[in-house]
């Protein structure tokens, strides 16, 4: 592993790397290796972004869902949950409450539901004007092309869907054959010729994930360019197929960050709630590594604890609204800034 420098060396220089190779520096994702990716991922997200960090205030507006991904502990079939949605009053609340705290970017993400257009649109037209400086994010799973113009055209600037795995046989190992690959895709490109920025994103160490399948995210990404790009550990949840598998690795999960980092030198990557769920300092370390946005959680408290994607999800401290100056400090401690602005990908503004 001699060459390590070089192969990712090239990958920062956008010369095409082979997978196999690739898939041989992110399996072991040692510490000389992580370290050297993570230096020049700063050095990349720097010339573009300084030292900020952007922060946005995410709202959990429902957990229900028709979908039944086996990772995920909101899927259909899961009655363990105590379900909530939020009422229109209680988010234009929360994002007013944001709003005062400072925030100018929004995330409004929840269960995939198809009985929602009328109500995100009237939503989303009503949070743009008044809070027409603040950007906002839709994250509401796979809709129809109508769907996604209604809210674009609302106001939407952005929408999170992520891709979870850019292998189709690996896309048919975490999801119910209903589910399929191909429409994901396609949900990506109609969002993108609406004119949202969008992201997509993958889980690393879900179940039945290799190194290779790992490598082929950077390729895909690569070639998809998407704005911006979420990256998390897969940690399990109790009342899923996937309960007893092993969790992600928080240091490949860094790795994985930094390279996504040097493909895209310009999007908006998350330092995800997996990730500080996993690792006492995992914010910060996402950050080290590449990452330039942050988004704590303003969901009302009463529901906070009822969006249980996965086990022992962070929602408070740091990771919330209230914990903005704290994470503020534990960001300032390493020498980045946290920033409250809209946050837009560089070739949008
Ligand atoms: N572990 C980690 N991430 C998960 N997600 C869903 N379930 C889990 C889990 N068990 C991620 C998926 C989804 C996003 C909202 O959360 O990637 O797209």
């Amino acid at each position: 592993m001699a060459n390590y420098r070089r192969i990712i060396d090239n990958l920062a220089s956008g010369v095409r790397v082979d997978g196999a190779v690739l898939a041989e520096l992110i399996g072991p994702a040692e510490e000389r290796v992580r370290e050297y990716a993570a230096g020049l991922a700063r050095e990349v997200a720097e010339q573009h972004f300084g030292k900020g960090v952007f922060l946005r205030g995410l709202v959990e507006i429902s957990n229900r869902c028709s979908r039944g991904c086996y990772y995920c502990g909101l899927r259909a079939e899961n009655d363990a949950v105590r379900r909530y949605t939020l009422e229109e009053e209680e988010i234009v609340a929360a994002c007013e409450e944001g709003y005062e705290l400072g925030f100018r970017s929004f995330v409004l993400q929840g269960g995939e539901l198809h009985n929602i257009e009328q109500g995100i649109a009237h939503l989303t037209r009503r949070l743009k004007s008044t809070m027409a400086d603040a950007a906002l994010t839709l994250s509401l799973g796979e809709q129809s092309e109508a769907t996604y113009r209604a809210w674009r055209e609302a106001g939407a600037d952005r929408y999170l869907l992520r891709h979870e795995t850019a292998s189709p046989d690996h896309y048919a190992m975490l999801h119910p054959s209903w589910m399929s690959y191909e429409s994901r895709l396609e949900c990506l490109e109609v969002l993108h010729r609406l004119g949202y920025q969008r992201g997509a994103g993958f889980m690393v160490g879900s179940p039945g994930q290799t190194v290779h399948h790992l490598a082929q995210e950077i390729d895909f990404l690569g070639r998809l360019r998407p704005e911006m790009v979420g990256i998390g550990p897969f940690v399990p949840q109790s009342a899923t197929p996937f309960a007893k598998q092993e969790r992600g690795s928080v240091e490949r999960t860094l790795l994985m960050i930094s390279l996504v980092r040097l493909t895209l030198p310009k999007a908006l990557i998350p330092a995800t709630t997996a990730l500080a769920s996993s690792d006492e300092a995992g914010t910060v370390r996402g950050v080290l590594a590449g990452a330039n946005v942050v988004m704590p959680n303003i969901t009302p408290a009463r529901v906070r604890g009822d969006y249980a994607i996965y086990d022992g999800k962070k929602s408070f401290g740091s990771e919330s609204g209230e914990g903005v100056a704290l994470l503020t400090e534990e960001l300032a401690r390493v020498g980045y800034e946290a920033r409250m602005t809209r946050g837009d990908h560089p070739d949008y503004e």
